[in-house]
């Protein structure tokens, strides 16, 4: 067990205990968890799901520098995402306030110095895309996090932050590496906990959501942001 970030859980993935990355307890952790209660539907759902709620955006990380790219359309290969893949995809942006909050530069920051040394990468430009998701619960539809099924991203890592929810169960993540070898199957259930992935490592996927007591409203928030080494120019 590689223990350079003393929380190793596995080869191709790391599991970040709440505060490792983010907590509750930063400055600024309860304005920015508050931006997911604004969040549009998700329309781009091809199995017709109203269950997702998301904001996105790019930026483009070296070091310390973070900068926000031009609002641009998601897009993932068919072979990655099979079910909504294919297709640019446009989200509502990630409010400027959110995305250039202290919290969230030093989330993006940190990780990729996280990445760049468990990796023992030499710095580097990261293509970084940020996804905001709600996934509600409803009486007659349970919320599925990854509707895809087991999957990889098309990126190079991946990290899934629990941002916390409400009255929901379920919401278990499994990873298993390309044989299918199941790795770990982990609930993230303290708000800044993580899991740090290798993409071309490993695969995932998270268990429907349900309602803790039928009926009620109930909700999982997440954050994740995907990296993608720059091109070399
Ligand atoms: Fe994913």
């Amino acid at each position: 067990m590689n223990t350079t970030s003393g929380c190793l859980a596995a080869p191709g993935l790391l599991l970040l205990p709440a505060g490792k990355l983010a907590s509750s307890g930063n400055p600024g952790w309860q304005a920015f968890a508050k931006s997911w209660d604004d969040m549009p539907q998700d329309t781009w759902m091809a199995d017709g799901g109203t269950y997702r709620r998301r904001r996105y955006a790019a930026f483009e990380v070296q070091g310390d520098r973070c900068e926000r790219l031009s609002h641009r359309p998601h897009y993932q290969e068919r072979d990655y995402n099979p079910l909504n893949g294919g297709v640019e995809r446009w989200f509502a942006p990630i409010s400027g306030d959110c995305a250039a909050s202290p919290l969230f530069q030093a989330l993006v920051r940190d990780t990729v110095a996280l990445i760049e040394r468990n990796a023992c990468l030499t710095p580097r430009h990261w293509n970084v895309e940020a996804h905001q998701f709600r996934i509600e619960a409803r009486p007659d539809q349970p919320g599925l996090p990854t509707p895809e099924g087991m999957h990889s991203d098309g990126r190079d890592w991946v990290l899934v932050l629990l941002m916390g929810g409400s009255g929901f169960t379920g919401g278990e993540t499994c990873v298993e590496d390309q044989s299918g070898h199941v790795l770990l199957k982990h609930r993230l259930s303290e708000p800044g906990e993580a899991l740090l992935l290798d993409d071309k490592a490993v695969r995932h996927g998270t268990s429907p959501v349900e309602a803790v007591q039928a009926g009620a409203p109930a909700w999982r928030d997440t954050l994740v942001l995907t990296f993608a080494e720059a091109p070399a120019s």
